[in-house]
């Protein structure tokens, strides 16, 4: 009997110390220690022992089972460490390595609107918000707009009811600045626009203006110029001509479109300029007298300028853009290139 525990102590130790992990670990412990187990068997003979034998064959027993359990004890943190080893191995980060995940960009709209408005601000404007569903008054009649110009008819603009629209313009946020504000004023005002347009290349329902109004005392048509000259050649580089030719607003007079020279054939004449040389890129003029009147200035006293440029016209001819509809599909190969 003392030989099979010897033996069974013998190859529990070698099996033990083989053991891959845990669970094969805990078997081994069940078979060999455990109730019903080969150590349980062997016990079992002692009834046929003398009865001096006994004690020490107990004694022997005991040893055997304090000696394995010890062994399986330290077997097991061996075996924890070495799992623990291995997960933080796996789950290593190396939080040096230059990160590849692509953190997306801003769209084109957004970069030029950013670009306008940072102009402006370096020129002292303040930029100013309005609200995008208007009244009537504000988009058209305060801003000389009469009942019956063509830009009212509901082929242009979307009603909510007579008296209350989507702002085709950004220009009501003139109006509601100057009723808010006193002169010396330097404003712009971006922000969404709706026609009542069927969407196609060069026209869209919504669409983004940024507004200008600057207004004083004794402002000329030459301050006018000059910001917009100072304004194109930032946004377009220095050697961008322009040119300013009479046009008609009701709220501006006298008023003026500003053209640029081509960015295709800079002025020699292509398809992109209708062989013209010239692109239009905004409109604008001196403060109309009767504006000044609704907002309860003596035009005698102050006056200054306004003008309007469309965003998405802008970003079309700064990134040579030829579709409208692509700022709003929201295609990935179209937004990844800016
Ligand atoms: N509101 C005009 C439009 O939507 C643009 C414009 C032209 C604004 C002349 C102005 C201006 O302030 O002076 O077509």
């Amino acid at each position: 009997m003392k030989e099979e525990l010897m033996r069974l102590k013998d190859k529990t130790i070698e099996v033990l110390s083989n053991s891959k992990n845990i669970d094969q670990l805990n078997d081994l412990k069940v078979k060999v220690l455990g109730k019903k187990g080969e150590l349980t068997h062997i016990l079992r003979g002692m009834s046929r022992l003398v009865p001096e034998e006994r004690p020490i064959l107990g004694k022997m027993a005991n040893e055997v089972k304090e000696s394995l359990e010890q062994k399986f004890s330290e077997k097991a943190q061996v075996l924890k460490e070495a799992l623990k080893e291995r997960k933080m191995a796996e789950e290593y980060i190396d939080v040096t390595i230059p990160s590849m995940v692509n953190l997306g960009n801003k769209h084109p709209l957004t970069l030029v609107l950013d670009e306008i408005r940072d102009i402006f601000t370096g020129l002292g404007y303040q930029v100013m918000e309005g609200p995008e569903i208007e009244l009537d008054y504000y988009n058209f009649e305060a801003l000389n707009t009469p009942k019956d110009h063509p830009a009212r008819d509901v082929q242009d603009t979307f009603y909510i009811t007579e008296e209350i629209l989507l702002r085709t313009q950004t220009s009501p946020v003139q109006v509601r600045t100057m009723e808010r504000q006193q002169p010396p004023l330097k404003i712009i005002a971006p922000g969404r626009v709706f026609r009542s347009d069927a969407v196609d290349a060069t026209h869209s329902p919504m669409f983004h203006q940024v507004e200008g109004l600057a207004i004083g005392e004794g402002f000329t048509m030459g301050d006018l110029k000059g910001t917009l000259v100072a304004f194109i050649k930032e946004m377009f580089g220095d050697d961008r001509k322009s040119r300013f030719r009479p046009h008609f607003f009701p709220f501006t007079e006298p008023s003026a479109e500003v053209d640029i020279s081509c960015i295709a054939c800079h002025g020699e004449g292509c398809r992109i300029c209708s062989y013209t040389g010239w692109l239009e890129i905004l409109g604008c003029g001196m403060v109309h007298p009767n504006v000044l009147k609704n907002v309860g200035h003596d035009p005698e006293k102050i006056n200054g300028f306004a003008f309007g440029m469309g965003v998405e016209r802008i970003a079309m001819l700064k990134y040579g853009i030829n579709d409208l509809r692509l700022f709003y599909e929201n295609d990935l190969r179209f937004l990844r290139q800016f």
